[in-house]
């Protein structure tokens, strides 16, 4: 092979983008005001580090049971997030993230279970020998097996042990994105497959290289989560949706000023590369009948927050080189999520047209007792949102 230079991969062909074919399941989610997702809970705890009893539960059962309650509703995206934890998780009384499905794997097993709904995996593409030829036909299938409903949260990992797990350093922060984007461009030029590629370069090399099948709408629908000046601009060439977290901690008066700066960067980096994202945020949404009520519970969690699983993930997070979430407070991590949002069903949305103006497009919620919480959600919130135009409604499923 010949040598090459390191921005190589920038010359590869690119597939059509699922964003351009108007009855891809993407488009269709695009078409909401508001995007509604659901943070599937595939680890013990879920989200929130507390012992106010509830039945939350990581197994596939349940979370199969919440996919399919959130596609009914209308939802249009579960999502599933990835860690590697040493051997009891966060530990604690809750023994937070004890166990752990594996987010790929288990959406793509929630294909057969659904219909509508977007399922989107986390994967953290740098660790191991894992080579863009394993993740483009991996990705394809899964695109095939879902009628181009998957898609692929592409992470590059910011704690500190994870990498070691598998024998290898942590690379610099912004080093990752570079590798990304090159992992992430091969396996571009794979899904547009008009012929065998040859690549040699910095971090991967492909002879003679070929997947099948094409996937349905050009690729599967692309993702990534990051609050970095890299992140964004790795964002910006390669991901149809980004999460972002708050960048000014849980308490939404404090982050609304601050994210339609936040918003905006990532959006116009999008938009300086001839491209659009839609940004969402990981809510936690505790509702009740009254105002009241809501806040009682939202208190009676972080009475019951499990202080030492707390003192373990806030460790993992110092150790991390992750330019999100910097601004969290121990209080907030008892619920857990990004931004909380409290109150009686028109209070929650009222705040959540609050946080439609800052230029977020879409949410991923987090409940605390998910199947109740996410009953009443769909029972009591989204008809509100319709009435506010922030969700159109989605067609019964026969
Ligand atoms: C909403 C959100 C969700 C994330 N989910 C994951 C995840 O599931 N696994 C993971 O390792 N990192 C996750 N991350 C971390 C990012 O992928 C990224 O590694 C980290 O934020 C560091 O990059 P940054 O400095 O660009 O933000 C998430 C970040 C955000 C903002």
């Amino acid at each position: 092979m010949t040598n090459t230079h390191h921005d190589d991969f920038k010359k590869l062909s690119l597939p059509r983008d699922p964003q351009s074919y108007a009855d891809s399941p993407l488009s269709r989610a695009f078409a909401q005001p508001l995007m509604l997702g659901l943070f599937l809970p595939l680890q013990t705890g879920g989200w929130s580090q507390s012992t106010l009893p509830r039945d939350t539960d990581w197994s596939y059962a349940y979370n199969a049971r919440l996919t399919k309650k959130a596609e009914q509703l209308g939802f249009d995206v579960v999502f599933g997030l990835s860690q590697w934890l040493p051997k009891g998780g966060f530990g604690g009384q809750t023994k937070y993230r004890d166990n752990f499905l594996e987010p790929f794997v288990s959406t793509v097993a929630l294909a057969a279970e659904t219909r509508r709904i977007l399922l989107l995996g986390t994967i953290h593409i740098l660790y191991g020998p894992w080579h863009p030829m394993h993740l483009s036909r991996f990705l394809a299938t899964a695109d095939h097996l879902s009628g181009g409903r998957f898609g692929a949260n592409i992470v590059t990992g910011y704690a500190e042990n994870e990498p070691r797990m598998f024998g290898a350093k942590r690379l610099e922060h912004d080093l990752r994105y570079i590798q990304s984007e090159e992992f992430v461009s091969i396996c571009n030029a794979l899904w547009e497959g008009s012929d065998n590629l040859d690549f040699n370069g910095r971090f991967y090399s492909l002879e003679q290289a070929y997947i099948t099948p094409r996937p349905c709408y050009g690729r599967p629908v692309l993702a990534s989560a990051s609050g970095s000046p890299a992140g964004f601009a790795y964002a910006a060439k390669y991901s149809d949706i980004v999460f972002v977290s708050s960048p000014a901690g849980e308490r939404l008066d404090d982050a609304l000023p601050k994210l339609p700066a936040h918003v905006s960067a990532v959006k116009d980096a999008a938009i300086a590369e001839g491209r659009q994202v839609r940004v969402i945020i990981n809510p936690t949404i505790i509702v009740r009948d009254t105002s009241e009520e809501a806040q009682a519970y939202y208190q009676a969690i972080m009475d019951y927050a499990d202080l030492e699983a707390i003192g373990s993930f806030s460790a993992r997070h110092t150790a991390g080189d992750s330019k999100s979430w910097l601004e969290h407070t121990n209080r907030g991590r008892a619920v857990g999520g990004h931004i909380h949002i409290v109150g009686s069903p028109d209070e929650v949305v009222a705040q959540l047209i609050r946080l439609h103006a800052t230029g977020i497009d879409g949410i991923q919620i987090t409940f605390y007792d998910y199947e109740p919480e996410l009953a009443y959600f769909g029972e009591r919130v989204i008809p509100l949102l319709e009435q506010a135009g922030l969700r159109l409604p989605v067609p019964e499923l026969d």
